[in-house]
């Protein structure tokens, strides 16, 4: 899995004709990480979807008093790029971490899942924190063997 420090860009985000950058995703997931609604765990989490039109999708954290009833950020975005018409995830960038820090959250495991639903070989997650460190994943890197009808 490709990591390092500073520019995220292995260039796969301009492999189509969109001129998103991978650190333009990863900050569209900080910005949309500033409207969690996350009172009861202090954890904010943005997530922001590429998707194989080339339209960028985002979502945050939103907890509730019941506490199941809490949603996470990429199950925000990837409602809302299916309501948008999105079918398939080309990159998500995901940025989590308490008010005035973001460190390289990965999904949960059941945010795995779900992207999983919308993706292929070549989707790729990717993280970054205030330091400049990022990774890149498949999903199949962090959901092997995954469960598909
Ligand atoms: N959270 C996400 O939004 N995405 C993840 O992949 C991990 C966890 C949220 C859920 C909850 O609101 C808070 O982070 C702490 O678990």
């Amino acid at each position: 899995m490709p990591r390092g420090t500073g520019t995220c860009e292995s260039g796969q985000a301009r492999r189509t004709t969109n001129p998103m950058t991978d650190d333009e995703l990863l900050d569209a997931a900080r910005a949309v990480r500033e409207k969690a609604h996350c009172p009861y765990s202090g954890f904010h989490v943005g997530a922001a979807i590429l998707d194989e039109n080339g339209n960028v999708h985002v979502g945050c954290n939103v907890e509730n008093a019941a506490y199941p009833q809490g949603s996470c950020a990429e199950t925000g975005a990837i409602a809302a790029m299916v309501a948008a018409g999105g079918k398939r995830i080309v990159t998500i960038a995901v940025a989590g971490g308490g008010p005035n820090r973001t460190r390289a959250c990965t999904p949960c495991g059941g945010c795995r899942q779900r992207i999983n639903e919308f993706a292929d070989e070549n989707t790729r997650v990717i993280v970054k924190d205030d330091d400049g460190d990022w990774n890149t994943y498949t999903v199949d890197d962090l959901l092997p063997a995954s469960f598909h009808l």
